[in-house]
């Protein structure tokens, strides 16, 4: 490991050494290397099917590792189950299946909460709907009436009504209208400044995303290489047509 790797690694708030993992005896991760310090947001990168989201299961104990391990906070995860990482400050916004589309946005906050105190509970969904105001005027609505990039919104709050002192989101922002990106960017700065760590996947709009982000890991076939900053990918015109396939004008252009 690079000098400026390994003091990234002293401060680790999240730490995955060697890790595989995969599905029935089909490997997608290998030995996989990932550090991310407190305070930091950190990207990775790939094309479909490299394995990111496989990652974040894994991380998040979804999937058993088959090698290696994941440390968050110092604590080895390897007896913690998925139910038990909330309590210990890993929120997760998966990239599918993030809201429950026939919950109101309130249920949909209140499962967050569960088990926690009505008054409570009642207190720290008001706060949402200060920090998120279009959400405020549809507590009694479905999820599934939301519109795309309201329903990301809904996702993060979700994940935020725990405060979180780290944070994984897969692809929060595919398949939304560049202005909508811009919004949950916007969000998502916000919960960096307020001092929670981001490790966030990143698929579309990179032009957007990448120059928030401190350092970005690129995934290829199920290999994490060591992180680079985002303006070595967004300059490596091979790299960001290989990973994003996307037309930098097309992504430039307003709506
Ligand atoms: N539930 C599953 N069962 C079997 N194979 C799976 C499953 N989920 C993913 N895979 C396979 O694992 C590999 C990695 O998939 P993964 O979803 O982690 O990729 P990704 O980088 O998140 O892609 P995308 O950018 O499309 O979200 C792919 O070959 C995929 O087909
Ligand atoms: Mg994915």
């Amino acid at each position: 490991m690079s000098e400026a790797g390994e003091a990234a690694a002293a401060g680790s708030i999240l730490r995955v050494r060697g890790l595989d993992a995969g599905y029935g005896g089909f490997p997608v991760l290998h030995g996989v290397d990932l550090d991310v310090s407190a305070g930091e947001i950190v990207a990775v990168v790939g094309p479909n099917g490299a394995g990111k989201s496989t990652l974040l299961k894994t991380i998040f104990r979804l999937l058993p590792a088959q090698a290696g391990s994941v440390r968050f906070d110092g604590a080895d995860l390897r007896r913690t189950p998925a139910h038990g990482l909330a309590a210990m400050g890993m929120g997760y916004v998966p990239q599918e299946n993030n809201t429950f589309p026939d919950l109101s946005v309130r249920d949909n906050l209140a499962v967050a909460l569960r088990g926690q105190n009505p008054i409570e509970i009642r207190r720290k969904i008001r706060a949402v709907g200060e920090a998120y105001p279009a959400l405020a005027g549809r507590m009694g609505q479905n999820a599934s009436t939301l519109s795309g990039g309201e329903r990301q919104m809904l996702a993060l709050a979700s994940a935020m009504i725990t405060s979180p002192k780290f944070l994984a989101l897969d692809e929060p922002t595919t398949g939304l209208a560049p202005s909508i990106v811009r919004e949950r960017i916007d969000d998502i700065l916000r919960i960096r400044d307020a001092g929670t760590t981001l490790l966030w996947v990143i698929e579309e709009s990179p032009l957007l995303c990448l120059p928030h982000v401190d350092r970005v890991f690129v995934m290829q076939a199920g290999v994490l290489d060591p992180p680079v900053t985002s303006q070595a990918v967004l300059e490596d015109a091979a790299l960001h047509s290989l990973f994003f396939g996307v037309d930098q004008a097309a992504e430039q252009s307003p709506d």
